[in-house]
């Protein structure tokens, strides 16, 4: 692959890949000075057309971990607010001589446009309702070191049963997720009130459930996501109250999963809706600042491995 735009379209043995490789950047972060040469000479574009505070942020500490010159470009601030469109945005990245792109786009599929139009990889930072890759791998990263942690060493999350709970049908995360646990062997159940479940959901081989409490029982693992309001134009919208009634991940409802579940959350959070603050900061339980440290690493790994062409390195797709 010359792009990351979906975990769709990865193998698991390019998940587990890319995983190894965020393994060794875990470590290099964990030093007091962190700072490597490798992608000493690269320029990478962080073009950001939605609002971001850890995507954004870890891409650009990654880029610059690794040595390279790391520009950011916001929509807000940019040409885009003059009419230029997408593919004239991507054409002018492109000759900048851009060795990688990261993209966030707010509707579905732009990534995909632009990186058919621009000569070097593009990496995809959030693609409208379509995907993010970079999180489901931080994700599996975070989840996977916390497992270690409880004793167990498989390398994949087989026997393992997720419960993602919020706003499922405007979730890119949820997407990538869904396909990544899957991949990894890990059994994935949905729960969203009925109008924000996708129609059609269990083709992707998921349980969905519209009672909270019915998709918590004996769960391994908990992922909760926030209401997306910007993209609910004219949709019904419950009330925080309303809404952390049914579905909020509460101290009393957490005791339905397994005993010793785990709590995620991509974040932004926002508590007292679809997390109680008591659970966010559950100590041994939440990992949810954990998922946010793997994201720089996860980050530098995927920069690393989609230059290497570049680098005059072999291409990571040649990996086995
Ligand atoms: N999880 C996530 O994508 O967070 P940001 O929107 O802050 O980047």
């Amino acid at each position: 692959h010359r792009d990351l735009i979906g975990i769709g379209a990865l193998e698991r043995h390019e998940l587990l890949f890319l995983l190894a490789e965020a393994e060794d950047y875990v470590a290099f972060n964990r030093q007091a000075t962190k700072h490597s040469d490798k992608l000493a000479g690269l320029t990478i574009i962080n073009a950001f057309f939605e609002n971001s505070t850890r995507t954004l942020l870890s891409f650009e500490i990654a880029g610059k971990r690794l040595g390279a010159d790391v520009v950011n470009m916001h929509a807000a601030q940019s040409s885009v607010k003059k009419g230029e469109t997408l593919i004239d945005t991507a054409v002018t990245l492109n000759a900048m001589r851009a060795d990688a792109i990261v993209i966030r786009h707010g509707s579905s599929g732009a990534v995909g446009l632009i990186a058919n139009n621009v000569d070097c990889p593009v990496l995809n930072a959030g693609d409208g309702q379509h995907e993010h890759p970079t999180q489901a791998l931080l994700d599996a990263l975070a989840l996977r070191h916390k497992l270690r942690e409880m004793g167990h060493d498989n390398e994949d999350f087989t026997g393992l049963t997720m419960t993602i709970c919020g706003d499922i049908l405007h979730s890119r995360v949820a997407r990538s997720n869904i396909l990544s646990l899957q991949a990894l062997g890990a059994t994935v159940r949905l729960c969203a009130p009925p109008a924000l479940m996708p129609a059609g959901i269990e083709r992707m081989e998921v349980e969905s459930y519209s009672r909270f409490d019915d998709a918590l029982a004996g769960a391994d693992v908990v992922m909760m996501l926030r209401l997306q309001k910007e993209r609910m134009d004219g949709q019904f919208i419950p009330s925080p109250r309303e809404y952390r009634y049914l579905y909020g991940l509460t101290t009393d409802r957490l005791a339905l999963a397994a005993p010793d579940a785990i709590v995620m959350h991509p974040g932004p959070m926002n508590r007292g809706v679809e997390i109680d603050s008591d659970v966010a900061d559950l100590v041994g339980r939440s990992i949810i600042t954990a998922q946010v440290e793997m994201g720089v690493a996860i980050r530098m790994a995927c920069l690393d491995v989609l230059t290497r062409k570049a680098r005059g390195i072999a291409g990571w797709s040649d990996t086995q």
